[in-house]
């Protein structure tokens, strides 16, 4: 009787639904926070464009690379170690479909390696101008830990003050679960 329960999708179904109603083939997306690269790839299976993966560490850089290079993704990926609070200059204003941040840390990683409130708000003002009419961007956030939860709730309180003449923002949440991850989703419009 409950052999599909619950029925509701996780944070991931959904956030996958969403990117795959934006993407077409040829579009540019970025995945600001690549870790172990399985974010990365169905990003680049969907979008069959170009694709930047970002993430602070080098293991994470490189599970990503052979990850990819192992579903025959070789052109069009830009790898970058570093810190997504700046993008490459090299991506244009207005010219990427989507942008992921799976926020937290790795998992089977370093715990203390962890996203921070004020480089993941620094990289979401940095990311706004980058997206097209019509780009998402996906923010998966972890309150589960303690970074997580003031990362969470400056994330959620950034996204409600966002214009919304210019921005759809939703959130799917688990109301009876508090500390359960949560996705932040916001479109920007097409004028
Ligand atoms: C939850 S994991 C990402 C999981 C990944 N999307 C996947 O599919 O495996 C979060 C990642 O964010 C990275 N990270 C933490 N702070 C960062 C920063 N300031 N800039 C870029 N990446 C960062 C961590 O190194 C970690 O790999």
């Amino acid at each position: 009787m409950f052999a599909s329960f619950p029925v509701f999708n996780t944070h991931l179904d959904l956030a996958h639904f969403y990117w795959e109603k934006v993407l077409q083939s040829g579009d540019t997306v970025i995945d600001a926070t690549c870790g172990n690269g399985k974010d990365t790839l169905r990003m680049a299976r969907s979008c069959q464009g170009t694709v930047y993966a970002i993430d602070l560490q080098p293991n994470a850089i490189e599970c990503t690379k052979q990850l990819l290079h192992a579903h025959g993704f070789a052109q069009n990926i830009h790898y970058i170690q570093g810190c997504h609070s700046r993008f490459p200059e090299t991506i244009a204003p207005g010219s990427v479909k989507l942008i992921v941040y799976n926020l937290g840390y790795l998992p089977g990683g370093n715990k203390n390696l962890t996203t921070t409130t004020k480089t993941t708000l620094e990289s979401l003002n940095n990311a706004l101008p980058l997206l097209k009419e019509g780009a998402l961007l996906s923010i998966t956030c972890y309150p589960g830990h303690a970074e997580g939860e003031i990362e969470a709730d400056h994330v959620l309180k950034w996204a409600s003050s966002l214009d919304p003449c210019q921005w759809s923002c939703c959130l799917h949440r688990w109301l009876n679960r508090r500390k359960a991850p949560c996705l932040c989703l916001i479109q920007k419009f097409k004028t």
